[in-house]
Formats: structure tokens, sequence, C-alpha cells
């Protein structure tokens, strides 16, 4: 059995801040951060918009984008590294807003790789004929993370969440590849642990998210494509032979190097971050949602899907557009 991805659906926060609102708060400029990552506008969570409200709102589109009800759905998965809580999980949490009063749910971390995860561990459960009907979420509210007054940092992340609701057929395409490397975890840091500094009344910088942007750069543009190379040869497959490679929406100069490196047209690779930043675990099912919506995917297409983060974590799945 393969999981076929039958609706996608998204939900961004209402309020947009452009680069423009964050060179006033920080030394940067519109000119910088477009040229240096490919970011123009992020979406910022207000009031009631957390993570669960996002990433239930994506769920219910996707739900209907597969005309299924939501008593359908046996499995849920969120993804995410900024959950509004530590328990109940944000699965949970969603199954309670959606009424899908059948599923079993977990959440799952693996920082930007994280959809690409829920998406493998969902077809390891249908594959088994363990459950039918899976509903894969990524979903993120960044800017509780973000220390806004770091400029290496802030300029590159938003909030939102995107959803996936997978099918059980007997037939299809699936083939996937993923990686961990904790050796190199310190590159990409957010902890928990001791939240306040009490000498200077406010939070300590380590709970919000910190970079060695040019170490997590190099990791991305080398693993990646090695990644897909990996993958490709499991699936017997020719690089040629892909209609579109859907990667983690973190930098547009990562994506232009992964083009070049697999010597492919950067038409097959679409870009979104443009209007959203770096959203995490949400950048993949958004854009996902974005291309179904728009039209842009042909029954039959090959994609080959790539995230890479914190962990560090990386990976590649290739699946068949079939809705
Ligand atoms: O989703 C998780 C995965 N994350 C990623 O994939 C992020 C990967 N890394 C990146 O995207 C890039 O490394 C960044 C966009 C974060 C940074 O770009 P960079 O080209 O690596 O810049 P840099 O850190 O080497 O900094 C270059 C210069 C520095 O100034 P000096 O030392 O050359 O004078 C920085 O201080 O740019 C300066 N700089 C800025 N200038 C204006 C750093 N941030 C900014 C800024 N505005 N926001």
């Amino acid at each position: 059995m393969i999981g076929k991805v039958c609706g996608t659906g998204s939900c961004v926060p209402a309020e947009v801040w452009d680069n423009q609102r964050l060179a006033e708060m920080v030394e940067t400029s519109d000119e910088w951060i477009r040229e240096r990552t490919g970011v123009a506008r992020r979406h910022i969570a207000r009031g009631e918009e957390t993570t669960v409200y996002l990433a239930s709102k994506a769920s219910m589109n996707a739900l209907e984008n597969a005309g299924m009800k939501p008593e359908e759905v046996e499995l849920i998965i969120a993804a995410t590294i900024s959950p509004d809580q530590i328990m109940p999980s944000t699965a949970c949490e969603i199954q309670k807003n959606i009424g899908a009063v059948n599923a079993t749910c977990f959440d799952l971390n693996a920082a930007c790789t994280g959809f690409l995860f829920a998406l493998n561990t969902a077809q390891a459960y249908l594959s088994q004929g363990i459950y039918k009907t899976a509903l894969i979420v990524g979903a993120e509210t960044l800017s509780n993370l973000t220390n806004w007054k770091d400029r290496s940092t802030c300029i590159l992340f938003g909030d939102g969440a995107g959803a996936a609701v997978l099918k059980a057929e007997e037939t299809g395409i699936f083939a996937q590849v993923t990686h961990s490397d904790g050796e190199k975890g310190g590159v990409l840091t957010c902890t928990s642990r001791n939240r306040i500094d009490y000498e200077n009344h406010a939070a300590a910088p380590e709970t919000y998210m910190q970079m060695d942007g040019k170490e997590v750069f190099k990791f991305a543009v080398s693993k990646v494509p090695e990644a897909i190379d990996e993958l490709l040869e499991k699936a017997q497959m020719d690089v040629q032979q892909i209609d579109h490679f859907l990667l983690h929406q973190a930098n547009e100069r990562i994506i232009r190097s992964v083009a070049k490196r697999l010597k492919q047209s950067i038409d097959k690779f679409p870009i979104n971050m443009e209007e959203y930043g770096n959203t995490s675990s949400a950048s993949i099912p958004i854009l996902l949602d974005n291309l179904n919506r728009a039209g842009a995917l042909e029954k039959g297409d090959k994609i080959i899907i790539s995230g890479f983060g914190a962990g560090l974590s990386y990976g590649a799945s290739l699946i068949e557009w079939q809705k």
C-alpha cells in the first residue's frame, strides 16, 4: 500500500510584516534581505492565531480539498517546533478542533525537516495497513521563538501552517531517504531550559532561535543534493524524470545552488519564501498547497520533497501527484 496525497490546505496569519518594517527594528535593509535570502514579507501571528489555530484551519482546508470528513481520518501527525503548549500535543488539539474523533494523534519534532518526517512516518503506517487515512500537518508560530533584536535570524522567519491528507491505495510510487547528524546540532538551537535571565530581567537569549547561518547554509547546499541523488538511486529514476523539486524554503540562494548542482532548470523549483519567509515545518506543505490550488500540478507528476534543518536533519521523498 502507498499513501497518496488527496488534499492539501494551508493557513497563514493575516498580519504581514515587510522588510521595511524589520529595518525599523534592527540594522538591516530591504535590499540586503531580498538579495541574501529572497524574503520580502512574512506573516506574523497575533491574538487567537496560535500554532493550533493555524494548524486546525490548514487541516480543515486540506480535508475539504480531499472531499473527506474529519471522522474518516485515522492518524494525525503534527510537526512543529513551536507548539503553544508542551501538552496536550498539537495533534490532539487539532483533533479536538476539527472533530477527527477516530484519529490517533501525536506530534513530531524534526525542525524544518518535520513535514518530511511526518510524511514518511504516515507512509510507514499506511504501507503496513495499520491506518487507511492520515492527516499530516506542519505548523509554526516562529515569531514566539524569534529574537527580534538579532538581525542575523529575525529577517528569515515567519508563521503559518500547511497540511496534507493521505489515503492508502494499492499501487503508486513512494521512496524516501532521511538522515540525522546530532554531532552538528549546535549550529541551530533553541532551548527551553532556564528561560529567564534573572540578572537582566529578560528572556535568556538562548531561549530564542540561534543559528550559525554560514554553517547551516554549507550543510544545506551539500547535503540536499546528496540526499536527492541517493533517493533517485533508490527509486531507480533519473533526475530528468522529476517534474518538481519542493525544497524547504529557507533561502533562495540555497535552492538555486541545489538546482545548479543537480543540473536542473530553476523552473522546476517553485519558490514562495518571498511571501512567507522560512516557516520551518510549514514551508513545504504551504508550498504544496499553493501549487495544488494554482493548478500547477498534473496527475502523474513526479515530485521530490526535500527538507533540512536543526538536528541536524535532512532527507528527500519521492511522491507521484495523483489528485
Ligand atoms: O530553516 C533552517 C535552515 N536555515 C537556513 O537554511 C539558513 C541558512 N543560512 C542563511 O540563509 C544565511 O547564512 C543568512 C541569510 C542567515 C546570512 O547570510 P550570509 O550571506 O551567510 O551572511 P553572513 O552571516 O556571512 O553575514 C555577511 C555580512 C556580515 O557583515 P560583515 O561581517 O561582512 O561586515 C553580517 O554582519 O552581513 C551582515 N549581516 C547583515 N547585514 C544586514 C548579517 N545579517 C544582516 C542583516 N542585514 N539582516
